[in-house]
């Protein structure tokens, strides 16, 4: 999604404001500019493409100045190009803003400023219009806080805003609703972002900004206020992160460092939720036996990786506490008219705790009467903020647009939610949990054995990366994992990947199957095993290719198919924490095989929070 980066301070602002957008740019972007006042007047440089292109229009041009906003689009309402980029600024020059998220009424608020102020527009952009807007309310205030408060009235959507004015070169006034904001507390300069990375190089403590909050930034303070325009007091927000842990560490892309980053993650979400005794606390999750007791239905609601998250979180809880579970993706689920009550438990999964619809599906499980418990990687992010309870992975912050170590801690928290409530209700014993405990300790030791040697991965990747369709099957909790392998591969290197129960290839989809087609084939679960090897002769007898994968010992499929990827011997219930990663290695390979733009894919975003 969209990046804002604002700085007010003793640096020169154009410096900070271009670095800070870099550290957004996986995030996904297609034009990206700056504003800075220079000499009472706006200064604005704006470019279609990457942030390079912006820098090569500013060429040797220092562009001197203490204040600044810049932003990266990723386009929604009118096409990439110069004039739609951000910032926009009103019609007088005066204002200049930068703008993540919609403006629902932006079409009647721009017929009111055409009518009414005679406002000519330069861009098909939503954002223009704000810019237009507040500009026009600025005439007459003549304080860009009031401007501010002003257009708030008038616009109805999601949106973070930062806005400048020629005439205040000293303060930023910035706004958050549904998209998320953030404030960076420096020594004599302070920042607005839209995301942690953008600061860490310059501060650690920063202010998490509430829906419906307007931010007055100047060099020396940073002050919040309501939508009375009250001033809020906030706690400091200390970021535990530090830069390197946003930054590549010597990994060729950000998604193959998180890849290897998964058994810290598992540790650090598991080990977290771990007593002394060994039990697990969720501590801060209000489930208390007696509301385990009433739930009559547990939704698992959430997009793309994570809701192939909940496919295997409703395996788990359904086995381990014998409550039924429904899986639904968020932009389904919010417009079937779900049935809810204060007996459900919705579980919202999201990495970025932003992704929009599934903060609308969560919006309308709670207007229901639901208990809303959020699995979420980024703290203090919409979803979390919205929730009753929030079951934070330890994942720490995943860049690459690709999800693999979100995936895999969200996986751990389902577990550790279906091992906690299951032993409160009493439908597992101490026995069984205890066991299921010392089985998921284990994992990231035996994940980082499996990524000691990857080559066989990369070897198979190389010979097979030029595949132009790939499916995917398993059965079970194998089923659950393809669906994650073929969006892996697909989003990535961009081959058109298929992911289908195993069991369902009669019922169609072997027709597909020709000479040489080539099919991951999961085994990974024992009571299945025997299965999935006939489904493999079926289709190695209509000349597919098959490379398969299953675990140590499991040597049958392996003489059945023209590969097999051994995984290490696991539990079936968490083997999904194993063999998922072959597959994004696999599509990791391919994807680099091909020259793809791994961290970045085309046409995708880290947050879509857009509809
Ligand atoms: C996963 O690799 C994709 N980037 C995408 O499907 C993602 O999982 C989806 O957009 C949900 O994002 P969230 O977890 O941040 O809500």
């Amino acid at each position: 999604m969209c990046g804002i980066v604002g700085y007010v301070g003793n640096n020169n602002a154009k410096d900070v404001i271009i670095d800070g957008l870099k550290r957004l740019e996986y995030r996904g972007y297609d034009s990206a500019g700056i504003a800075v006042i220079r000499d009472g007047k706006l200064q604005v440089r704006k470019h279609v493409g990457g942030i390079e292109n912006l820098e090569a229009l500013i060429g040797t041009d220092k562009l001197e100045s203490h204040i600044g906003i810049g932003h990266t689009r990723w386009a929604t309402h009118g096409a990439p190009s110069d004039v739609n980029a951000h910032p926009h600024t009103d019609q007088s020059g005066e204002i200049a803003i930068v703008h993540n998220g919609i403006i629902e009424n932006y079409q009647e608020l721009r017929q009111e400023l055409i009518e009414n102020y005679g406002v000519s527009f330069r861009s098909e952009t939503d954002t223009e219009v704000i810019a237009q807007l507040i500009g026009v309310i600025y005439k007459e205030k003549k304080d860009l806080l009031d401007a501010v408060y002003g257009a708030l009235e008038k616009m109805r959507g999601a949106y973070a805003i930062a806005a400048i004015a020629a005439d205040e070169p000293d303060k930023i006034v910035a706004v958050r609703k549904d998209a998320p904001l953030i404030a960076g507390l420096g020594k004599g300069s302070n920042f607005i972002a839209s995301d942690i990375p953008a600061l860490l190089k310059y501060v650690k403590e920063i202010y998490l900004i509430e829906n419906n909050e307007v931010v007055l930034v100047t060099a020396d303070a940073v002050k919040i206020f309501d939508e009375q325009r009250n001033e809020v007091k906030r706690d400091v927000f200390h970021v535990t992160w530090d830069a390197d842990a946003a930054e590549k560490e010597g990994y060729e892309h950000f998604m193959l460092k998180e890849i290897y980053e998964q058994p810290k993650g598992l540790a650090d979400t598991l080990g977290r939720r771990l007593s002394p005794e060994g039990k697990i606390d969720l501590e801060g999750i209000a489930l208390r036996k007696e509301e385990i007791e009433k739930l009559s239905k547990i939704y698992i609601v959430a997009c793309g990786t994570a809701y192939h998250a909940g496919l295997v979180g409703k395996y788990v809880i359904e086995k381990l506490v014998k409550i039924p579970v429904e899986v639904d993706v968020a932009s389904e689920f919010r417009y079937r008219e779900p049935l809810i009550d204060e007996n459900t438990l919705f579980v919202a999964i999201s990495q970025s705790g932003e992704t929009l619809d599934t903060l609308a599906a969560l919006r309308e499980a709670k207007a229901k009467g639901a208990r809303v418990l959020s699995v979420v990687n980024v703290v203090g992010s919409s979803v979390a903020r919205e929730s009753d309870d929030v079951f934070y992975t330890w994942a720490g912050p995943e860049i690459a647009v690709a999800s693999t170590k979100a995936y895999t801690t969200q996986l751990m928290c389902m577990y550790m939610l279906a091992l906690y409530m299951g032993l409160e209700k009493g439908t597992i014993d101490r026995a069984y949990y205890d066991r299921f405990i010392a089985d998921l300790k284990a994992v990231p030791d035996k994940l980082t054995e499996f990524l000691k040697d990857t080559e066989h991965i990369e070897r198979l990747a190389c010979r097979l990366y030029n595949k132009e369709q790939v499916f995917f099957i398993g059965r079970g909790l194998d089923a659950a994992v393809s669906y994650e392998g073929s969006l892996k591969l697909k989003e990535i290197s961009y081959i058109n990947s298929f992911a289908i129960a195993a069991g369902e290839l009669k019922h169609g989809t072997i027709a597909l199957m020709e000479p040489g087609t080539l099919v991951i084939a999961l085994a990974c679960q024992d009571f299945l095993y025997e299965k999935m090897v006939s489904n493999v002769q079926e289709i190695k007898a209509r000349g597919a290719y098959v490379l398969a994968v299953a675990k140590e010992g499991n040597e049958a499929v392996g003489e059945q198919s023209d590969e097999i990827i051994y995984i290490p011997k696991i539990r079936d219930e968490i083997a999904p924490l194993l063999s998922v990663v072959p597959l994004q290695l696999f599509a990791y390979f391919v994807a680099r095989e091909r020259g793809c733009n791994i961290d970045k894919p085309k046409n995708l975003a880290k947050s879509v929070t857009v509809e």
